[in-house]
């Protein structure tokens, strides 16, 4: 049995991840470390609770008694990390949170790790899981590419980029065995509705405002889920040590453009008149920072990993909808009064 540790898996692309490891690898021993803070949620992972290759265990990256326990008492070759706090505008709000996790979190699993595996590195992996924000901003030109200088404008991205670099220097420094991936936009199922796509999903759904920031022009390079979690898959076996890999959709699309386009297949699946949604749309102050335009260079992992996004954006837009309709328990239940209160801060819609 392989034993592995995957941070943050009842979290959106951990949850995604997590199934399909699970599933695709019995002979895998999987725990799963959550804090279950407002974007985790075991009701994304309800499928998998009875499989006899994985264990759930409620707890915080940071707190280290717990993580050394956890790494001695699973014996863990392998870390695939995910856990952090993912959301630019609460990064805005409430930078230490950010710290916090994306920064000594990852630091606290790094020295585990490093006591466990003792300079014994055979077969070991330290797989950290990260965003192409790190690079900052593009302008109308260009790609981000694995060689492209760290240039984080958030505190969310700064804190990842604080992450990715520690996780470097530990393979420099000590030797550990590392991958990193920084992947585009995600979206799908079981994303927390404060993201954009879930976001305008529930508004419409519930004839509220669709709140866009700025102008609407700024620009996002979309990829399913699904497809992240396949890449994430090919990368942790056949990817290289030390290597980084770029993941994206090669799908760019500006955000009112994207909610436009959300908006006609609402009105379709909603059965309301054609442009009835679109009228929700509300131009609000922009985010503070906010970066123009993320783009992925993903022709290495193409190149060397055989790594094709599968899932047309019009075909994932539309699976994607179709979950949030049927899932309406699910959204009822992660909307809470922490979220409400967030919202109301946060827009003033
Ligand atoms: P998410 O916010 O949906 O989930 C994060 C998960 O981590 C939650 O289950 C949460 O409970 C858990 N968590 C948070 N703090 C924790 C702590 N201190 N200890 C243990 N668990 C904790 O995030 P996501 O969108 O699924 O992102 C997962 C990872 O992928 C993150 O590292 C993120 O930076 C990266 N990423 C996300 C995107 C995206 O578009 N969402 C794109 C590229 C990379
Ligand atoms: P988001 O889903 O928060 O992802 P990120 O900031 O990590 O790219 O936002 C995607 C884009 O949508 C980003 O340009 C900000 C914009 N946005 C809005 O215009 N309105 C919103 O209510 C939200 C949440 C995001």
């Amino acid at each position: 049995m392989k034993k592995i540790l995957i941070t943050g898996a009842a979290g959106f692309i951990g949850s995604h991840v997590l199934r399909l490891f699970v599933n695709n690898y019995a002979n895998y021993d999987i725990v799963n470390l959550d804090k279950l803070t407002y974007a985790g949620n075991l009701e994304n992972i309800n499928d998998l609770k009875n499989m006899s290759n994985y264990t759930f265990v409620k707890g915080d990256i940071c707190d280290k008694d717990l993580v050394e326990k956890l790494f001695k008492k699973h014996q863990f070759e392998s870390v695939i990390h995910l856990a952090a706090e993912s959301h630019v505008d609460r990064s805005i709000s409430n930078p230490m949170e950010f710290i916090n996790t994306n920064i000594i979190g990852t630091v606290v699993l790094l020295n585990a790790a490093k006591a466990l595996w003792n300079n014994n590195y055979a077969g070991k992996l330290f797989y950290h899981i990260s965003t192409d924000e790190v690079y900052g901003s593009l302008g109308e030109e260009g790609l981000f590419t694995e060689t492209t200088s760290y240039d984080p404008k958030s505190p969310y991205s700064a804190a990842k980029a604080s992450s990715d670099h520690l996780v470097r220097a530990y393979h420099n420094t000590y030797k550990m065995p590392i991958k990193i991936s920084n992947c585009s936009n995600n979206y799908g199922g079981n994303q927390f509705p404060e993201k954009l796509i879930p976001l305008a999903i529930n508004n419409i759904k519930n004839n509220k405002k669709i709140p866009i920031y700025g102008k609407g022009e700024n620009i996002r390079d979309w990829l399913y889920v699904k497809d992240h979690a396949k890449a994430i898959d090919v990368i942790f076996h056949k990817g290289n040590i030390g290597e980084t890999y770029n993941i994206g959709g090669k799908n760019e699309w500006t955000n009112i453009d994207l909610i436009k386009k959300l908006c006609e297949i609402m009105d379709t699946k909603l059965k309301r008149p054609l442009k009835t949604s679109e009228k929700l749309i509300t131009f609000v102050k922009d985010r503070a920072g906010h970066d123009l335009r993320y783009a992925i260079d993903s022709s290495k992992i193409e190149k060397e990993l055989n790594w094709f996004p599968t899932v047309t954006f019009e075909e994932g837009l539309e699976k994607t909808v179709d979950w949030y309709l049927e899932n309406t328990d699910w959204l009822e239940n992660v909307i809470s009064g922490e979220y409400q209160e967030y919202y109301q801060k946060n827009y003033e819609i």
